[in-house]
């Protein structure tokens, strides 16, 4: 049973939203136990964004809709041949109650970019931000307290049309989930393993690697069921000889100096953490390399001491340093204090930001709630 609040004005965007409130929405109490321990994508809030998409009426018909099942056509295109695209952003909680997200304009611009590899229609970069405030005014009570939690949003769209021809679809729907979250890996902040896989990669040139569609990262999972095997927590990928990154995350290595490297490639996700991340350093006058980079140079690096460390970068993990890479004739290890140091205070800086404690001197936070 659900309550329909009556047509709304029209929204910055020109659209108006129709909100019906989830009449079943979990009790508070529910609420809190869950929030007491997220863990990653395993609980929804109560409700959830849809908008349509159609070759002759553009976007349209945006709802707030108690969280269910979406009714799909078992010939819908996206069940059969992958045209769909996704974003993964988070909500923040202030310490004075407020909500807000990071750098969401550029969590919107690489769905556009997305949806331009896969044939899919752009969605405004305004109805992007909209959606997730129209979210958060029905579900703000999720957005957690408890520091480094967080509401973890999910956008996605993907071709709804029925219909077996391969091409474009022409009915598209836009969705936006949200799940809170607390830290991405159970063990937390601590050092990952990393596998090295040299048997399968993630992307190939002119392919989708840049964007962020499920395709990749069900192309990542046997390699990540086999980086288990070994007791690791994530795949690197290669292009070659040449690093590209990790099944869900950006990697970075740390020189002796304080020098950043980072693997450029058009075959690997343009993060908007590693951007950040990179930005903090050169406010601190550290040296940012964002270049072709060998497996080899990071074995002998690490061999000579020019490289003290590495960490993955992603919304999901924030920041999080790799202890050990391991492979089939490869093991670099990275412990001791200087091998993390630089990652957690880089870390530190960024969430600092994300939750108000410091200053954002760069203009990235956008209030979802006023
Ligand atoms: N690379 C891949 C394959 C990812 O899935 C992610 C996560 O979104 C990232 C990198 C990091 O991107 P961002 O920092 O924008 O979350
Ligand atoms: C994210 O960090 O937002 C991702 O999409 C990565 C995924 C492994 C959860």
């Amino acid at each position: 049973m659900t309550i329909e609040i009556p047509l709304q004005a029209p929204s910055p965007a020109g659209l108006i939203w129709r909100v019906t409130r989830n009449e079943d929405a979990a009790s508070d109490t529910d609420r809190e136990a869950i929030l007491e321990a997220p863990g990653f994508g395993q609980y929804f809030t109560d409700h959830m964004v849809d908008l349509c998409w159609s070759e002759k009426g553009g976007w349209h018909r945006p709802r707030v809709s108690p969280y269910g099942p979406i009714p799909l056509d078992p010939a819908a295109a996206v069940l059969h041949y992958s045209q769909e695209i996704f974003e993964g952003l988070k909500a923040y909680r202030h310490d004075d109650g407020s909500v807000w997200s990071f750098r969401p304009d550029q969590n919107a611009a690489r769905m556009q970019r997305s949806a331009r590899r896969l044939a899919l229609p752009e969605l405004p970069s305004e109805l992007f931000i909209e959606s997730l405030k129209q979210l958060i005014a029905v579900d703000s009570a999720w957005v957690p307290s408890n520091p480094e939690e967080s509401l973890y949003l999910r956008p996605f769209m993907f071709a709804k049309e029925a219909f077996l021809g391969v091409r474009a679809a022409k009915k598209v729907g836009y969705y936006l989930i949200a799940s809170p979250a607390g830290p991405y890996f159970p063990t937390g902040v601590a050092p990952v393993n990393i596998w090295l896989s040299t048997t399968y990669a993630r992307a190939g040139h002119g392919g989708t690697g840049a964007a962020k569609t499920g395709g990749n990262y069900a192309s990542s999972l046997l390699p990540q069921a086999e980086a288990y095997e070994k007791g690791c927590q994530q795949v690197l990928f290669l292009d070659g000889e040449y690093i590209e990154e990790l099944g869900g995350m950006n990697v970075v290595l740390v020189t002796r100096d304080g020098r950043l490297i980072t693997p450029q490639s058009d075959s690997i996700l343009a993060g908007i953490t590693l951007a950040s991340i990179l930005e903090l350093a050169k406010d601190r006058g550290l040296a940012v390399e964002q270049r072709k980079l060998s497996i080899n140079e990071w074995r002998e690096g690490a061999e000579s001491g020019e490289i003290v460390g590495a960490f993955a970068c992603g919304t999901a993990a924030v920041v999080v340093p790799i202890g050990k890479l391991m492979g089939d004739d490869i093991e670099i290890v990275h412990e001791g204090p200087q091998s993390t140091e630089l990652a957690m205070s880089l870390r530190e800086e960024l969430t600092g930001i994300q939750y108000g404690r410091v200053e954002d001197r760069h203009g990235w936070m956008l209030r979802l709630d006023a």
